[in-house]
């Protein structure tokens, strides 16, 4: 199944992603997580996206769907795949319409204030790129990576007048997706708002499989 996450920045996209990849078998693909690790290696890339991510605004269309097109070009992605933030503009998703058949566009619907308070508590790891919350999902020792042993940060973008921005960006150009895949209809929306459990329990749900 080639299956794409739509959501807010926040909404919980890479923890579900995380998790669904053990049930269903197949890779997750993160423009983010790729983007972060270029930004982290000093690549050619890395130097053109930085600027636009540190202040909250979408890395220019044609050199995500290059670097989309790349990666699930890979063996691994043979039999199917997951999207995590992408597509996030109506014209990354016609270029990933001529390159790929999407089965489903899951949509986890989450409103801002939630959103907010989520990013304020977000932990992350920038050497495996494991994501926890002091609150929701906290690691077993606080500051350091389960998976890893790493020590865990705030992301860069989650200070509150970046998270500002980014939520606005999202309301302007990535929002219109849902009417996107809808008209397709390939749009299943559940409701994010709820425990990681839950969210994991609706998603399962939505694309008919066992969790
Ligand atoms: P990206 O890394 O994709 O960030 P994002 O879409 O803004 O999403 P996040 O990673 O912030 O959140 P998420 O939905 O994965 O939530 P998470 O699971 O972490 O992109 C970063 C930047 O890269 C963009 O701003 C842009 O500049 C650039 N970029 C990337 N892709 C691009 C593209 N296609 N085009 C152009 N530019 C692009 O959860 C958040 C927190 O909540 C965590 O702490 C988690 O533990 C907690 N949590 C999760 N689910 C729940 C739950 N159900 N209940 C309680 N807590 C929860």
């Amino acid at each position: 199944m080639n299956l794409i996450l739509l959501g807010a920045p926040g909404a919980g996209k890479g923890t579900l992603a995380a998790i669904l990849i053990e049930k269903m078998g197949v890779p997750s693909v993160s423009t983010g997580n790729i983007l972060r690790e270029a930004i982290k290696n000093g690549t050619a890339l890395g130097k053109q996206a930085k600027a636009f991510m540190d202040e909250g605004k979408l890395v220019p269309d044609q050199l995500v769907i290059d670097l989309l097109a790349d990666r699930i070009a890979q063996p691994d992605c043979a039999k199917g795949y997951i999207l995590d933030g992408f597509p996030r503009t109506i014209p990354q998703a016609k270029a990933l319409d001529k390159i790929a058949s999407i089965d489903c566009a899951l949509s986890l619907e989450v409103p801002d204030d939630v959103i907010t308070q989520r990013m304020s508590g977000r932990r992350v790891c920038l050497k495996c790129g494991a994501t926890y919350h002091t609150e929701y999902f906290p690691p077993k020792t606080e500051g350091v990576c389960d998976a890893c042993g790493d020590p865990l940060v705030v992301r860069a973008d989650d200070k509150p007048e970046v998270v500002q921005a980014r939520l606005n960006t999202y309301h302007e150009t990535t929002e219109p997706l849902i009417g996107y895949y809808g008209k397709q209809g390939k749009l299943k929306p559940i409701d994010g708002t709820k425990g990681i459990d839950s969210t994991v329990k609706f998603a399962a749900e939505a694309l008919g499989i066992e969790v």
